[in-house]
């Protein structure tokens, strides 16, 4: 009997964000980060978000009438807000599904009170677009994490009702204590309890501090998203792990930006150095079992993207989510960050060289058209989030 054609392997991008207009509004009544400014002689307005951007900004607001010397942040271009550019990208990319995700510092920096109807609004924004490409986009909620606590269940609720949410968005604040936490575990069991799980992204890096005096006017933004954003992520999870957060809500899933960030490299010397403390020793929390170890945690409990750029890394997420680790890992393109740099008008719209890094990462580790890379470019999502195309 004639066999029915095998359908293509999708590819689906995990790490995409949007910010909706209503969201970019916001940012352009500000004076203080996160916000949107225009600067004489820039084409587009400037989107200024990170603690390190801040002395740029403070120079720029200062050269008066004159364009500044350094334009702080990123050009905010119509990539940011556009549905019909993500798509455009998408289809230049071969990318057939995308989970669409606000971008960082998401609603963190929202007075307690508008935080709420902020996110209902925005999550009901993401689900219509999803909606009207159906099939293509999917979405990742945002939570409205410095309203009160009743709020934040509220707003897990009417995630979980909209039919192409498939989990939420969070940065390593929490409530503001970190997602160690304890008054945040009601928040994480109930997003374990309706099947939400966590995309962790980083946004607060290192202090400027650590990256010297030198960084701001010579080093560009190297340092903060190469390592500032990885090692947040890195220490947001150990403390979790620390804490006994994913003991206390074994149902949680949670999948980590940019490949979880040191956690593959480091997971190791994170086991080691709890084994050889006194002061857990002491107080009998180093004997495995029944101590879970970090290994065990990242492969039953994590998922990695694979927005790391390198075959060297991508091979190191794979190891360290476990035996069948190719499983765990997924294609991501951090879209609209990350554009080619440079060139004409209309670049932005052709391939971007960000993209290709990580898939021929994919290609490298695994061999192209193999299981382990159509896992990984598509195959793990669809099973992972349900992507199954209604
Ligand atoms: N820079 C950001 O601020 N966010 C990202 O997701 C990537 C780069
Ligand atoms: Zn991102």
């Amino acid at each position: 009997m004639a066999q029915p054609p095998a359908s293509k392997p999708k590819v689906v991008d995990v790490h995409t964000h949007m910010y909706p207009p209503e969201y970019i509004q916001i940012l352009e009544s500000r004076s203080t980060i996160p916000l949107v400014r225009s600067f004489p002689g820039a084409t587009d307005p400037r989107l200024i978000l990170l603690d390190a951007e801040v002395p740029a900004l403070d120079a720029a607001l200062s050269s008066g009438p004159d364009p500044p010397s350094v334009l702080p942040g990123r050009p905010l271009t119509r990539h940011f807000a556009s549905v019909s550019q993500k798509l455009h990208f998408m289809d230049t990319h071969g990318i057939d599904i995308s989970i669409v995700s606000l971008a960082n510092p998401w609603l963190d920096f929202l007075p307690p009170a508008t935080a709420g109807p902020v996110a209902t609004s925005i999550n009901t924004s993401f689900s219509t677009m999803c909606a009207t490409h159906p099939g293509r986009l999917y979405f990742f909620a945002a939570l409205p994490l410095t309203a009160p606590r009743e709020t934040i269940l509220a707003a897990i609720a009417h995630a979980a009702a909209l039919p192409h949410c498939r989990g939420v968005i969070l940065g390593t604040s929490g409530l503001g204590a970190g997602l160690d936490d304890p008054l945040l575990l009601p928040i994480l069991a109930s997003l374990a309890a309706a099947s939400l799980p966590i995309f962790l992204h980083p946004h607060y890096g290192l202090p400027n501090a650590v990256f010297g005096p030198r960084a701001a006017g010579e080093y560009g933004h190297v340092l903060s998203l190469a390592i500032g954003f990885p090692v947040e992520t890195t220490i947001a999870v150990a403390r979790m792990y620390l804490a006994g957060v994913f003991d206390a809500v074994p149902a949680l899933r949670m999948l980590l930006a940019h490949s979880g960030g040191c956690l593959p490299f480091l997971a190791g010397r994170i086991e080691s150095c709890i084994i050889h403390d006194g002061h857990l020793a002491a107080q009998g929390k180093t004997a495995s079992p029944p101590r879970r170890t970090v290994w065990e945690v990242l492969r039953e409990q994590v998922y990695l993207d694979a927005v790391i750029y390198s075959e060297v890394g991508l091979k190191a997420a794979v190891q360290a989510a476990g035996e069948d680790g190719a499983g765990r890992v997924m294609f991501g393109t951090d879209h609209p960050f990350f554009p080619p740099v440079g060139g004409g008008e209309g670049k932005e719209d052709g391939v971007w060289e960000s993209v290709g890094l990580n898939s021929l990462a994919v290609e490298r580790a695994f061999g192209a058209g193999t299981s382990g890379a159509k896992g990984v470019m598509g195959g793990n999502a669809v099973e992972v989030f349900r992507l199954f195309g209604e």
